[in-house]
């Protein structure tokens, strides 16, 4: 670890004060019920999130790319049953989903570690059957989808002037949110994704889903070649962006793409975020590939550009392992330490900064944002541009329960605090203990050039919806950093 030394100076001053600490809150006197501590947590969170506002008169500008589609979110149990899909002896991992059988062993592979995944079906019959059964299904929804538009939402509903770089049906443009332009050229027919929700302890066949999570399938026509880019690089040019945010480019894993197509896409994008002044700030946010011809060109041409990444915990031992030069990593511990977590932070952020300063190009990595089930985490570079880390990781984790509970109202009935009374800083051994404490529930702590921010989720425990979480909760910790 690079922060090694200085890092352990600082654990060994503080190891002491926070054992006390811990065991002063531990203590019987200062022990509340659990309905009581959970209370305490949320409300502190409040607190911590009303800090600081959203400047809503100079309206923070934000341009967010691409693409856009039209979700329908069904129950997948309820799904497999309809179209008499039995479940799989042999759950496996496919890059893509061919037919209904890889369909169920693909499933079946992320359904019982209930980690999030989405592939691409490669077979239009067996797509359109599926959303034809999914349209029949008591119970289903639909919604505005894509990263990019769900950010784009949540940046404007906190307040934000918004670019969306997309391309959507007209209809589809009346269900924005106000504060938000289009850029990009009218489609006819939208993509479909098709978000095949579980809550936690659900069943198909011998499998119990872990916990609550989703498995996406679509089969694009628009979105994997990015075909609102020059639309929106032209509208960005005079629009003037404090934050520019790049999402969706998973759409392009596996994608039967043409020779060299998809390097030119990516090529083109690479030029656009280098010519991105330097008032701007960029954020790429991770998603899940596993297509390791696109995430080679990712780091070689999107990363570099980026001085803030989002992802979740299979999201960062991923791109963990490319840039240690291994293979991706289809499946990780969906309900990690925080240690292991902050590990795997420090590591990345080292490993990225490294690379930007042996190669000179692009931008150093300032911010690193990781959203769990359990918690939230951050690291950002001190002096840097990225301001109230404390009050956006609070309220990163408050939009996770707003999102997956489906109410902006957080109701304490409906949570449950599932990270540990304290947590290790750090895997190594010696690392200090850092309680949490219910009136202060975001833990902040310099080490090295950065400040680690961490704060326990209030877990929603009656699902709505676990799609789009991730960019919600990004979205919702950036708003209040730029
Ligand atoms: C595509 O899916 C349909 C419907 O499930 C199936 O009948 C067909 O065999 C599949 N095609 C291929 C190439 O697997
Ligand atoms: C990494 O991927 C390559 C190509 O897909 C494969 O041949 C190799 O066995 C993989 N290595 C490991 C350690 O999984
Ligand atoms: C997440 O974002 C979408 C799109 O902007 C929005 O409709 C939804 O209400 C958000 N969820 C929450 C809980 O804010």
């Amino acid at each position: 670890m690079a922060t090694g030394s200085s890092f352990m100076k600082y654990g060994t001053i503080t190891s002491l004060l926070v054992v006390l600490l811990a065991y002063w809150f531990r203590s019987p006197f200062h022990g509340p019920g659990l309905d009581e501590r959970l209370d305490v947590v949320l409300s502190s969170l409040l607190r911590a999130e009303s800090k600081v506002g959203v400047n809503n008169v100079a309206r923070p500008k934000v341009a967010i790319g691409f693409g856009g589609c039209v979700d329908i979110i069904v129950d997948s149990v309820a799904l497999l049953n309809k179209i008499g899909l039995p479940p799989t002896d042999q759950p496996l991992h496919h890059d893509y989903i061919e037919n209904a059988e890889q369909l169920a062993q693909s499933f079946g592979y992320f359904f019982a570690p209930g980690a999030a995944s989405e592939r691409y079906v490669m077979n239009e019959t067996l797509f359109s059957q599926l959303v034809e059964a999914s349209r029949e299904l008591p119970g289903n929804r639909w919604a505005v989808g894509g990263n990019a538009p769900v950010m784009a939402g949540r940046m404007a509903i906190e307040g934000c002037d918004v670019l969306l770089g997309g391309s959507f049906s007209t209809d589809f443009n009346d269900v924005l949110p106000e504060h938000i332009t289009v850029a990009g050229s009218a489609v006819e027919e939208p993509d479909i994704h098709l978000i095949m929700e579980y809550p936690s302890g659900a069943n198909w066949g011998p499998y119990t889903s872990r916990r609550a999570n989703r498995y996406i399938v679509h089969s694009d026509d628009h979105n994997p070649y990015l075909d609102s880019m020059e639309e929106f690089e032209k509208q960005l040019k005079d629009f003037h962006p404090d934050l520019l945010v790049v999402g969706g480019l998973q759409m392009m894993d596996n994608f039967p793409f043409k020779q060299g197509e998809r390097e030119a896409l990516l090529g083109h994008l690479s030029h656009m975020l280098s010519s991105a002044s330097v008032e701007t700030s960029v954020h790429f946010e991770m998603a899940s590939f596993v297509d390791e011809g696109l995430l080679s060109d990712l780091l070689e041409l999107v990363l570099p550009h980026a001085d803030s990444l989002g992802m979740n915990e299979q999201e960062l031992p991923n791109l963990l392992s490319l840039f240690r030069g291994a293979n991706v990593t289809v499946l990780s511990d969906p309900n990690p330490r925080v240690a292991t977590v902050l590990d795997q932070m420090r590591e990345l952020y080292r490993l990225v900064n490294e690379q930007h300063r042996e190669s000179g190009l692009g931008r150093a990595l300032t911010r690193l944002h990781v959203h769990t089930l359990a918690f939230q985490a951050m690291i950002v570079t001190r002096g840097s541009q990225w301001k109230n880390t404390m009050s956006a990781t609070a309220k990163a984790s408050l939009v996770a329960n707003r999102h997956v509970c489906g109410s902006s109202d957080i109701d304490p009935s409906k949570a449950r605090l599932i990270m540990d009374e304290s947590f290790s800083v750090s895997r190594q051994e010696g690392s200090p203990r850092i309680p949490l404490q219910e009136t202060r529930p975001v833990s902040c702590w310099d080490e090295g050039d950065y400040q680690i921010c961490v704060a326990p989720v209030l877990v929603c425990t009656e699902v709505y919806q676990t799609a789009g979480g991730g960019d919600n909760i990004s979205a919702a910790g950036l708003v209040l950093q730029i």
